[in-house]
């Protein structure tokens, strides 16, 4: 047989190949394309053919060479296609979706956001301050005195380049209380003024199952034109009733802060049917949930406000606590640890 009958046999052949496997696409690729394909002992006849028809051959066996490639390509890209398509075949789309886990709201933050939402309905605003707080602002601006035991060292979390060697209102602190967010506002806004302050607040206290380093509380701040003691005690009914239930009562006891005078702090009735009642109110049946009192005319002075003209009241309220008792918690500390298991717990609370 001629050579040029043999390579248009081999194109033929070429044309006609199949392959559906991935082995047989490899085995064609070998016998066609690879270092010894079958071509290429064919290229070493062109010394014997005559000149006038080397040119001939030359394209003769190109051609069977690009017919080897191109069917190379079709076969690998249909193996590629019948493997997506088996892939394909694979997935059930009737099987139910994966569901997407759910985060839950820390109970801290659902006790704020209740307490917050009581009061915005009745028209306080939500109003923030830094935790990162200057003494002016924490503390003197609040009529706390310089010889106060709350800014001892002992309670107060001063930053380390500014501890206070003496009285000094720029000294920075860890925020003792939320009533920081009063003098900011207070600064920055002419009455009426209503606000309420939830925020983090810390005191260098030992931690326990009771008490902990860092905790959160809700300030409120009312100052107008004759809000009087009574106003208050309404707001706070109010409040406690929303809260704990229509029939929640309070009781008010005189106290003593040194931004508010009078000073008074909020017990809810609570109860003394069970065991667990007689030990959370240590007999009583009363608990504390807030200090409150009328804004003492120095702080208003300190803030710039007319105390002849305006009056107002302030409360504060911690959140960890009313998270326990509305959840059932029994150790503080479990709300700062983030175990996933305590946690999920609140997960279907909205
Ligand atoms: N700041 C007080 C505390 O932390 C609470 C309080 C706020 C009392 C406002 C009266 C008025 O204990």
């Amino acid at each position: 047989m001629d050579v040029f009958e043999r390579v248009t046999e081999l194109i033929e052949e070429i044309g006609a190949a199949g392959a559906t496997t991935p082995e047989e696409v490899e085995a064609f690729r070998i016998r066609y394309l690879g270092s010894k394909n079958i071509l290429k002992p064919l290229m070493g006849e062109m010394r014997n053919i005559p000149n006038e028809r080397k040119r001939d051959f030359g394209q003769l066996v190109n051609r069977a060479k690009q017919a080897a490639q191109d069917k190379y390509d079709a076969l690998e890209s249909a193996l590629t296609q019948q493997e997506a398509s088996q892939a394909g075949a694979e997935l059930d789309l009737t099987a139910p979706g994966e569901p997407m886990p759910l985060g839950s709201r820390h109970p801290i933050a659902l006790t704020m956001r209740r307490i917050v939402s009581i009061f915005e309905r009745i028209g306080f605003a939500v109003a923030e301050g830094p935790e990162v707080e200057d003494d002016w602002h924490n503390f003197s601006a609040m009529n706390t005195p310089e010889d106060h035991p709350a800014r001892d060292m002992q309670d107060t979390f001063y930053t380390a380049e500014n501890m206070p060697a003496g009285p000094n209102n720029s000294a920075m602190l860890l925020r003792t209380h939320t009533s920081s967010v009063q003098a900011r506002t207070m600064e920055t806004q002419r009455p009426p003024i209503r606000i309420i302050a939830p925020g983090r607040v810390y005191r260098n206290e030992t931690i326990s199952a009771r008490s902990h380093a860092q905790f959160h509380q809700v300030e409120g701040l009312y100052i107008a034109e004759k809000v009087s003691f009574a106003d208050m005690k309404a707001t706070l009914l109010h409040f406690a009733r929303e809260m704990y239930g229509e029939e929640t009562r309070i009781r008010l006891r005189p106290s003593y802060f040194p931004f508010t005078e009078p000073s008074a702090e909020m017990d809810i009735w609570w109860g003394l049917e069970t065991e667990h009642d007689h030990r959370i109110t240590k007999g009583t049946g009363w608990l504390e949930i807030l200090g409150c009192g009328m804004v003492d005319p120095a702080v208003l002075q300190n803030c710039n406000i007319d105390p002849e003209r305006y009056t107002g009241y302030a409360f504060g309220m911690g959140i960890e606590r009313q998270a326990m008792l509305l959840y059932n918690i029994t150790d503080i500390r479990l709300m700062f640890e983030n175990d996933v298991r305590f946690l999920r717990q609140f997960a279907s609370v909205l």
